[in-house]
């Protein structure tokens, strides 16, 4: 088949070794910053990596301009505008991200209002932004959203319940530095979980409408190194060998689908998170399988190219092998321990109906293989709850 179009970017440098974050301080000021703002959470302030971090700025000669450490699990509109006037007041010339997908996301949000001015939600929508925005550096303490190196930021609006993306080539950090030990705290479900992201963005940018030959390289091995290590990382944490391999995997993954989109799994958790809090991975990790069932007639190859990534030896027909793909999804998950169902992630069944539809409305919906209705996307809800 010869390709229609490719158009891949990644503006992002990365970086990785274990304990590379004592060099955090050297690489930020090689790329001209010299005043840090730092954004990271509570739980990681009190393990410790806010002030390990910290430590390696003021030692490569970054003075700390100021903090904000209060951002939450999912990321709010509102606390993206509190901590980027806090930013401004602070001064500096260097966003610092330590954190999971909704700390880099918030960095990404501050970014944008701090660089261009006016509030967040000016930016929501396609090709707002297209000039450089300030310095950013990400260092992620999970190896999930990939959102080190992505081109994008989901960000909630509470009153709204609705999960936004923002997306510009522009959104991508200067440099994103994968220190494996940054990730050893990280417990085994939420390991686990955002392991599994990590592995939806890799199997749904390798399906989607819009992959292409750059994104499908990235997705391939993506799948092969978090097929290979998250059982490890998640049952013996403090492996950083594992723990490096999937920071790499949730990077690769991250790079893909940052360019190939991903779909209907990543539509459904976007719609679960911003009705019902349902954590991201977790929602992911039970909706991957039932989506590729659901795509299965319209990608059956597609699925089946997955095969060996998964260690599964493709034989018979496309659409056998695919199902051996999906079984594999199903016990990756079920090796780390997860859930299967939505009933065990917080989901009330009178709440489905509503979801769907938001689903439906999800931008992620548009590179799904097989077109989804509300009425659809229903369906696939309730054979999972
Ligand atoms: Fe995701």
């Amino acid at each position: 088949m010869l390709p229609e179009f490719l158009d891949f970017s990644m503006r992002t440098r990365v970086m990785g070794s274990a304990g590379l974050v004592r060099e955090l301080g050297d690489q930020v000021s090689r790329i001209g910053g010299t005043k840090a703002f730092v954004v990271s959470d509570r739980t990681l302030e009190k393990l410790g990596l806010v002030g390990r971090a910290k430590d390696s700025l003021t030692a490569g000669g970054v003075a700390v301009a100021g903090e904000f450490l209060d951002v939450p699990p999912n990321s709010d509109v509102s606390v993206v505008e509190r901590a980027a006037a806090a930013a401004s007041g602070a001064g500096g010339n260097v966003l610092v991200a330590i954190g999971g997908g909704s700390v880099i996301d918030t960095a990404k949000g501050m970014n944008m209002v701090l660089s261009k001015g006016g509030a967040l939600m000016d930016y929501q929508g396609l090709g707002l932004i297209n000039e450089p925005l300030g310095k950013l550096v990400a260092v992620p303490t999970t190896a999930g959203t990939g959102s080190e190196v992505t081109n994008m930021a989901v960000i909630k609006d509470q009153a709204a319940r609705v999960k936004y993306s923002f997306t510009s080539p522009y959104l991508g950090p200067d440099l994103a530095v994968l220190d494996p030990e940054m990730t050893l705290g990280l417990p085994p479900g939420l390991t686990a979980s955002t392991g599994m992201d990590a592995l939806t963005h890799a199997v749904e940018a390798y399906i989607s409408l819009s992959a292409n030959p750059v994104s499908d390289a990235l997705a391939l091995y993506a799948v092969k190194v978090i097929n290979e290590w998250l059982p490890e990382a998640t049952h013996e944490g403090f492996n950083v060998e594992a723990r490096y391999w999937m920071l790499i995997g949730s990077n690769l993954a991250g790079a893909a689908f940052s360019n190939a989109l991903v779909g209907c799994v990543h539509a459904m958790a976007h719609a679960l998170g911003g009705l019902f809090d349902v954590p991201h991975g977790l929602a992911n990790s039970i909706l991957l399988a039932p989506g590729l069932e659901y795509n299965l007639d319209f990608a059956a190859a597609r699925i089946a190219d997955l095969a060996p990534s998964f260690g599964v030896r493709p034989a018979g027909p496309a659409e056998e092998t695919a199902r051996a793909v999906i079984e594999a999804v199903r016990s990756l998950a079920k090796e780390c321990g997860l859930p299967a169902r939505l009933r065990d992630a917080g989901v009330r069944e009178d709440g489905l109906a509503e979801a769907a539809e938001a689903a439906a409305m999800d931008g992620a919906i548009f590179t799904n293989p097989r077109p989804a209705t509300a009425e659809e996307l229903l369906v696939m809800f309730r054979k999972t709850f």
